[in-house]
């Protein structure tokens, strides 16, 4: 009988080859991981930030025609509607929304100290901005009639209470609540909701809420993970999670919130059950 040799893909599978994205907060952090792996995985992305300068490098490194920085202050319509408009004339469509852009805020953790300004700056980047950049996908996703993907960053603080601010917390579990109000409505458009909830990752922002440096932040991390052996969790982890809810193997996936934690949010150390 004559042998056949099957042939193995050299190169891993593009998931978004063809696909247009756009990253909100895509100059810095989770962001910018993920602008790196949607281009890796063929899409073209717009990065939309007020960091202009970063934001501007990462198009650079990632190849002139791969990317486009377009300068979005997420809580202003006007600009969110300019910056998908933009995707649309520079790469032809939208087809993935990461509405990932966000601040913490001041670390305070009594309500009675809380300044309303904070609060209400918070909630206006970490939410008016998630449901602008919703609203204006959806306006340009439903009319092309090819389908979509739209995913926020929420964050482990929208299920475990005590880790953040008042305002990060509200924002991040009223991020849950307009995913799924969005996946509820958009899926007849075939357009899917999603969002991530990641735990804590060394960025600037969170390196500047907690005042320590990555290194001393991630073992901070990992020392009161739930899952043990596996190093602290990285941008790029939360990317991949992106990726995946962004690409087809994700087809059948809305409305889901998708913890990238470890773990952390449904353990409860005080337990001990196992001291093995
Ligand atoms: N790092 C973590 O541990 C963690 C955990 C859970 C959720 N998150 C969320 O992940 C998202 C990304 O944060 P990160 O940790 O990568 O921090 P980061 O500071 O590295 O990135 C945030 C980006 O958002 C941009 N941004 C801030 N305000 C903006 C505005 N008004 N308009 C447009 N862009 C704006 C910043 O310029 C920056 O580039 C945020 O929504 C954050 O709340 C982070």
């Amino acid at each position: 009988m004559a042998s056949s040799t099957v042939a193995l893909p050299t190169t891993p599978p593009r998931k978004l080859q063809g696909k247009v994205a756009m990253i909100t907060g895509g100059a810095s952090g989770i962001g910018e991981r993920t602008v790196r792996l949607f281009v890796e995985h063929g899409a073209r992305v717009v990065v939309a930030d007020i960091q202009d300068e970063a934001g501007a490098r990462v198009c650079a490194d990632v190849g002139a025609g791969a990317a486009s920085y377009f300068h979005c202050d997420v809580t202003s319509e006007d600009d969110v509607a300019a910056a998908v408009d933009h995707a649309v004339a520079t790469f032809g469509a939208l087809d993935i929304m990461f509405n990932n852009a966000g601040v913490s805020g001041p670390a305070c953790y009594s309500v009675r100290d809380s300044g309303k300004a904070d609060f209400e700056r918070v909630l206006a980047v970490n939410l008016v901005g998630p449901f602008l950049g919703t609203k204006h996908a959806a306006r340009v996703m439903v009319p092309a009639r090819r389908g979509g993907c739209i995913i926020g960053t929420s964050s482990v603080a929208a299920a475990v209470t005590g880790a953040s601010s008042y305002a990060y917390a509200c924002a991040k579990r009223a991020l849950v609540a307009l995913t799924e109000n969005a996946a509820a409505e958009l899926g007849r458009h075939g357009i899917r909701v999603n969002c991530v909830s990641p735990a804590g990752v060394a960025t600037p922002l969170t390196m500047r809420y907690m005042g320590l440096e990555a290194e001393a932040f991630e073992q901070a991390m990992e020392a009161i993970s739930n899952l043990k052996g596996v190093g602290a969790l990285r941008a790029d982890d939360v990317a991949a999670a992106v990726l995946f809810l962004a690409s087809d193997d994700a087809r059948y996936i809305s409305g889901h919130n998708l913890f990238v934690d470890g773990g952390i949010s449904i353990a409860n150390p005080s337990f001990g059950t196992s001291k093995d």
